[in-house]
C-alpha cells in the first residue's frame, strides 16, 4: 500500500481496496494527467516570480517537472492507491526532490482549485478538436453540395413525399445545423477558458499569487473572478456536455437518413464499403454499421449529460467530493466527439449519390400538386382554401387532370376551371418538377440560383469561422510556449 503525500499525517488506518477504489480518481484523471504537469509548472513559475517559493526549490522540481513534461507522467504517479493524480504527481515529485522542495509546490493552492484548472484545460482542447471536425464537415457538405445543386429529389414530411427539393439544399439544411453547434461550442467555449487557479480550497489564500500571470501562461481568457465558484461550479461541463448532445443527435438525424437513403427500397446512396460491414451468415448483406452506431452516439452522451447535472443538483457550497465522480461522464461523454464528427464527413464525401433514383421520385406521391394550386391562386385569382380544395379532391379521385380537377372546381368553386381557361398544357406545367423548383428562390429556397448564393454566403462564413479557430489556437500554443520558456529558465538558473 503506498500513501500519499496528503493523507500521511492526518488520518490513521489503511484503507481496504474497495475504500480506495471508491475515493480514487485515478482512471478518469488520465484525461488531466498531462494538464497537471502544466497546472503546475504555471504555479511554480508564478511563486518563483512572487519570490514565494526560493529560486533554489524551484530549480530542483522544475527539472522534474520538466522530465514530465518531455517524457509524459511516470507511471508510478498512477498508483491506484492515490486518490488522485494530484497526489500522485506530488507524492513522486517529493520522493524524487524530497520534502524541502517537493513540500513547496503546493503553496497557495488545493486540489480543489487544481483539478478544475486541469478540466477546463482539457476540456478547452477537446472542443477546439471538436471545433476544427465541425469545420471540416461542414466543408465536406458544402464541397458535395456544390455538385448537386441541379440533382433533384423529394423532400419529405412525416416522411412522406412532399414537395421537391435538390440533394444541395437538403445537405445545406445539415451544415445549417452543425453551424449553429459550432457556434453553440464556441460560445461554450468563453466559459470554460477560464482560470479557477488560485482560488485554492474555496476562500483564496493569503500569499500573494498572481491569478492573472498564471491564467496567461496557460492560455485562459481570463480569471474566474469568485473563489468560491471557480472551485464548486461545474456548469462549463454540464453546458459542453448539452452542445455535445445537441451536435451527436444532429449527427443522429443525418446518420438516419444515409441509413434509410440505403436500404434496397429507397437507393438514394451507396455508402462506400470501409463504412459498412457484412453478415456472419448472410453472405449478401452491406449494413450501414458505422452510421448505426453514430446514430446511437446521441443516446449515449445524452446519459453523461444527465448523470453530470444530477451530480451537481443541490451540492452545497463549496468543494464537494461528488464533484470528482463527475469527471469519468464528462471524458465519455465528450473524448470521442472529434472522432464522430470526422467519420460522418468521410462518410459523406466518399458516398455516391445517386441521381437518377432521386429525379425518378422527386415528382411521385404528388410533391407538385403544392404548385399546381398556387398556380389556380396566382394565374386565376382563385382564394387558397378553395385551390387546396380542388386539388385534393382531384388528387383523391385518382390524379389532378383536368377532368377531375374541373369536377372539383364545380363543387368547390361553382364552375369549371376550364370555363376559367385552365388548360392541359398549363396542368403539365404547373405539375413539373422544374417549376416547383424554379419558382422557390426566395432566401433559403431550393431554386438551384437561391442555393448557388447561399453555397456562396456559407463558404464565406465558413473561412471567418476556420480562421477563427487557428487564431484561438494560436494564442493558446504561444502562451504555453511562454509557460515553457520560462520553465527551462527557473530550471537552468
Ligand atoms: N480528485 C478530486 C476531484 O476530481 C480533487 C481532489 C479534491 N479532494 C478533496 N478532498 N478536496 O474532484
Amino acid at each position: 500500500m503506498t500513501r500519499d503525500v496528503v493523507r500521511k499525517a492526518r488520518l490513521s488506518g489503511e484503507r481496504t481496496e474497495d475504500i480506495e477504489s471508491l475515493l480514487s480518481s485515478m482512471e478518469a484523471d488520465r484525461s488531466i494527467a498531462f494538464s497537471d504537469v502544466l497546472v503546475d509548472m504555471a504555479h511554480l513559475v508564478m511563486l518563483t516570480r512572487q519570490q514565494i517559493v526560493h529560486e533554489d526549490h524551484a530549480k530542483t522540481l522544475m527539472k522534474e517537472l520538466l522530465i514530465m513534461y518531455e517524457s509524459g507522467v511516470p507511471p508510478d504517479a498512477f498508483d491506484p492507491s492515490y486518490e488522485d493524480i494530484h497526489a500522485g504527481i506530488e507524492t513522486v515529485l517529493t520522493k524524487k526532490t524530497g520534502g524541502d522542495a517537493g513540500g513547496r509546490l503546493h503553496i497557495g493552492r488545493s486540489r480543489n482549485d487544481e483539478v478544475a484548472t486541469c478540466l477546463r484545460i482539457r476540456t478547452r482542447d477537446i472542443i477546439l478538436d471538436q471545433l476544427e471536425a465541425l469545420t471540416r464537415l461542414r466543408s465536406v457538405l458544402l464541397s458535395v453540395a456544390e455538385g448537386h445543386v441541379t440533382t433533384v429529389m423529394p423532400g419529405f414530411t412525416h416522411l412522406q413525399h412532399a414537395q421537391p427539393v435538390t440533394l444541395a439544399h437538403h445537405l445545406l439544411a445539415y451544415e445549417q445545423m452543425f453551424s449553429r453547434d459550432f457556434d453553440r461550442l464556441l460560445d461554450a467555449l468563453r466559459r470554460v477558458n477560464c482560470s479557477p487557479l488560485g482560488s485554492a480550497a474555496l476562500a483564496s489564500t493569503g500569499y500573494p499569487l498572481d491569478r492573472e500571470y498564471t491564467a496567461q501562461m496557460l492560455g485562459f481568457d481570463k480569471i474566474l473572478i469568485n473563489s468560491m465558484d471557480a472551485v464548486a461550479s461545474r456548469d462549463f461541463a454540464e453546458e459542453i456536455l448539452a452542445c455535445d448532445t445537441m451536435l451527436l443527435t444532429n449527427i443522429s438525424r443525418l446518420c438516419e437518413e444515409l441509413i434509410i437513403w440505403s436500404s434496397s427500397f429507397v437507393q438514394f446512396v451507396t455508402l462506400d464499403d470501409r463504412y459498412c460491414s457484412t453478415s456472419s451468415i448472410m453472405p449478401q448483406k452491406k449494413n450501414p454499421d458505422v452510421a448505426e452506431i453514430l446514430r446511437s452516439r446521441a443516446g449515449t452522451i445524452l446519459g453523461t449529460f444527465v448523470s453530470a447535472i444530477t451530480i451537481v443538483k443541490g451540492l452545497p457550497m463549496a468543494y464537494n467530493r461528488d464533484l470528482q465522480d463527475l469527471n469519468p461522464h464528462l471524458w465519455r461523454g465528450i473524448t470521442n466527439v472529434r472522432r464522430d464528427v470526422d467519420l460522418l464527413a468521410g462518410m459523406i464525401e466518399s458516398a455516391e449519390f445517386n441521381r437518377e433514383r432521386m429525379a425518378e421520385e422527386a415528382g411521385k406521391g404528388g410533391t407538385t400538386t403544392t404548385e399546381l394550386a398556387d398556380t389556380l391562386v396566382r394565374v386565376f385569382n382563385i382564394p387558397f382554401r378553395t385551390a387546396h380544395h380542388i386539388v385534393g379532391k382531384a388528387v383523391r379521385d385518382g390524379s389532378p387532370d383536368l377532368a377531375n380537377l374541373d369536377k372539383a372546381a364545380e363543387e368547390f368553386h361553382g364552375k369549371t376551371l376550364s370555363s376559367l381557361g385552365v388548360t392541359k398544357e398549363k396542368i403539365d406545367s404547373a405539375l413539373s418538377v422544374s417549376t416547383s423548383l424554379s419558382v422557390r428562390k426566395l432566401p433559403g429556397g431550393p431554386a438551384p440560383d437561391a442555393v448557388k448564393n447561399a453555397l456562396l454566403d456559407r463558404r464565406t462564413e465558413l473561412e471567418k469561422d476556420i480562421e477563427l479557430i487557428a487564431n484561438k489556437k494560436s494564442y493558446i500554443s504561444a502562451s504555453l510556449d511562454e509557460l515553457l520558456k520560462q520553465a527551462r529558465r527557473i530550471a537552468q538558473l
